[in-house]
């Protein structure tokens, strides 16, 4: 039989690049910058034309939520050109319901005006008064999938053992914790993580399975000052070096008080019931990274 094949868009990406590497059941196509530019709808148009392609994931996006936060109302900048314009590109050469957008928590406040964690039936603002400007890009972009049948899995805070690309939230940390220049962690802001091996399953269920609708891939709740001293606990690390600080009042200092979400993270019950799956608590993800090889990096060198 042959494999089915996927198109897959941000394939050198943290996430992406990992389900290429796990995902051998399909046949996999995997075009990038900067032959294959999203913005461009000529260019996205006679790729997907020529491949002919049975599923597209779309893992690329402007994933800089800082940078986002400088273009925020701007819909000729690049955050809205790649995450919105490029999503309509794609919907727009692919005439398909299977489609899957890879989206986050960040399309929902995170306040207690709605707060997470969310489950796969409750729908997102149509407003972004309290959203980052990527969340809101995020957010119009799941809106355009709806619309055209296709489907979205969110996650959050994705993890993998090991990138040397990019970092991820842990092995940020830990790269700080190891150069001593770890910032206080906050301890009143509930999040999540998403294993990325699990995140893989699960889009490997969906294709599969020629499921469709909104789907999570996500831990149960922790906070970062939890999470990572469990982390450099587990690898036998002092942790009582790390200090803990409030989200809350760090978001005073910021000039968009809805910077980060405080009540944040995805729940999953739908998720596993319809594909018949089970996504590991945080700690158990945390042990597997170790299991595959997670450690402490090396010290940064010291600059003269
Ligand atoms: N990382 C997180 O914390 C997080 C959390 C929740 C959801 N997500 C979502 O998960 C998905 C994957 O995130 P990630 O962390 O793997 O992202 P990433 O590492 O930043 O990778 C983004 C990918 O998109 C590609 N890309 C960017 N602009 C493009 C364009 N104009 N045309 C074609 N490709 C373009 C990049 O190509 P180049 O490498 O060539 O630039 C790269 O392959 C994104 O949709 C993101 O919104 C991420």
């Amino acid at each position: 039989m042959s494999k089915t094949k996927v198109l897959v868009t941000g394939a050198s990406g943290l996430v992406g690049s990992r389900f290429i590497e796990l995902a051998k059941v399909f046949d996999f196509v995997t075009p990038d910058l900067p032959h294959f530019d999203l913005t461009d709808l000529e260019a996205v148009r006679v790729l997907v034309e020529k491949e002919n392609p049975e599923w597209i994931v779309n893992f690329a996006a402007f994933t800089d939520v800082n940078a986002a936060e400088q273009q925020s109302g701007d819909e000729n900048g690049l955050a809205w050109k790649v995450n919105v314009t490029g999503v309509g590109n794609l919907l727009k050469s692919f005439k398909s319901k299977n489609f899957i957008q890879i989206s986050t928590d960040m399309v929902f406040p995170g306040d207690l005006s709605q707060p997470g964690p969310y489950d796969e039936t409750q729908v997102p603002p149509d407003s972004n008064e309290k959203l980052t400007w990527y969340g809101w890009t995020k957010n119009r972009a799941e809106k355009l999938v709806r619309e055209n049948g296709g489907s979205v899995l969110r996650i959050i805070y994705p993890v993998r053992h090991n990138f040397d690309i990019k970092p991820d939230y842990i092995r940020g940390a830990l790269k700080k914790y190891v150069d001593g220049k770890m910032y206080p962690l906050f301890m009143d802001q509930q999040i999540c993580i998403a294993f990325i091996d699990e995140i893989s399953d699960t889009l490997q269920k969906i294709i599969e399975t020629e499921s469709q609708g909104t789907f999570h891939c996500s831990s149960d709740t922790t906070t970062p000052y939890e999470l990572i001293t469990y982390v450099v606990d587990q690898l036998g690390a002092d942790s009582s070096v790390i200090k803990s600080t409030s989200v809350l009042d760090f978001l005073k200092t910021q000039t968009n008080p809805n910077r980060y979400p405080v009540w944040g993270g995805l729940k999953t019950k739908l998720t596993e019931e319809n594909l018949d799956m089970h996504h590991s608590s945080w700690q158990t993800v945390v042990e597997r990274l170790i299991g595959q090889g997670l450690g402490l990096p090396d010290k940064s060198p010291t600059q003269s």
